[in-house]
């Protein structure tokens, strides 16, 4: 059993990760030299995302050096044989990043026993730093945060994304997004998966789906939208697999007409 105080360390050790990746992130703003692809077109990685993760892996390996880490740039840390995994995305909105549009957060999330139970994320852009623990409540620069009272799908604003294999796949989520669309006030995309989250869980977005997600991705972002009072689970609304790479998570209120039309979705071609 992990006791409230462990967990408030855990916490506080997110924090002073991602603060500190946050930090290098805002110090290659604007003087990226070189931007690689990591292999399908579109998926970039900068000097940002891999000095971002190796200050993370430092600050994690002073304080837990026997926990397990899953890192988006690094791949798996440790023999996978720990409780306690943390999912680490240095920098979540890499492409944004690198052409400069200001909406990219470092994201940090602990999964123990396989359920995510801490996360941290920070949006350097913003100057927001949401924090959250299971049973401890979710914060955004430390004071409460609840998720919107938005009662029904017709009156919200939803937020998605659309994964790096969009080109190879008939299930790329563009269906969904145009029946989403006509069915609500509208659909954003950040290009940010855990800022997606993050708007969820203060109130500005009334929910967030996507598929080909992974759980750097999400893994703080869930403990922060259900601490603050939403929903998270799969399209269907059974629990959420972390590795099924499928999320819906929102204010609770609209989650099952959400759940309904995502898998009542009209194929592509029915629209004009
Ligand atoms: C991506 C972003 C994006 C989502 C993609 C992710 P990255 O992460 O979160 O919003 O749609 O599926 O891969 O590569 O910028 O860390
Ligand atoms: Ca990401
Ligand atoms: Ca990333
Ligand atoms: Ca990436």
């Amino acid at each position: 059993m992990t006791t409230n105080k462990q967990l408030e360390i855990f916490l506080d050790i997110a924090t002073e990760a991602v603060m500190a990746a946050g930090a290098i992130v805002q110090s290659y703003w604007g003087k990226l030299e070189e931007i690689e692809e990591k292999g399908r077109p579109g998926d970039l990685v900068t000097i940002a995302d891999k000095e971002a993760e190796a200050e993370i892996l430092k600050v994690l390996s002073r304080h837990v050096p026997d926990h397990d880490i899953l890192a988006e740039e690094s791949g798996l840390i440790g023999n996978n044989q720990s409780d306690y995994l943390w999912a680490i995305d240095p920098l979540d909105g890499t492409t944004n990043y690198a052409h400069q549009y200001p909406m990219s957060t470092i994201s940090i999330g602990l999964l123990i026993s396989g359920k995510p139970q801490v996360g941290a994320i920070y949006n350097p852009f913003r100057n927001e730093l949401f924090r959250a623990a299971r049973g401890l409540g979710a914060t955004c620069n430390r004071k409460p945060i609840r998720v919107s009272h938005t009662p029904e799908l017709s009156k919200s604003l939803l937020v998605t994304g659309f994964a790096y294999d969009r080109r190879e796949t008939s299930d790329n989520n563009y269906a969904e997004f145009c029946h989403l669309t006509h069915l609500t006030q509208g659909v954003r995309r950040s290009g940010s998966a855990s800022l997606d989250l993050t708007d969820v869980a203060c109130g500005r977005l009334d929910g967030y789906w996507e598929r080909g997600i992974k759980s750097w991705d999400i893994a703080a972002g869930v403990v922060l939208v259900e601490e603050a009072g939403g929903k998270v689970t799969a399209y269907d609304g059974s629990p959420l697999q972390m590795e099924s790479g499928r999320i819906l998570a929102t204010n609770g209120h609209l989650h099952d007409q959400l759940s309904q039309e995502l898998l009542r979705t009209p194929p592509l071609s029915s629209w004009r």
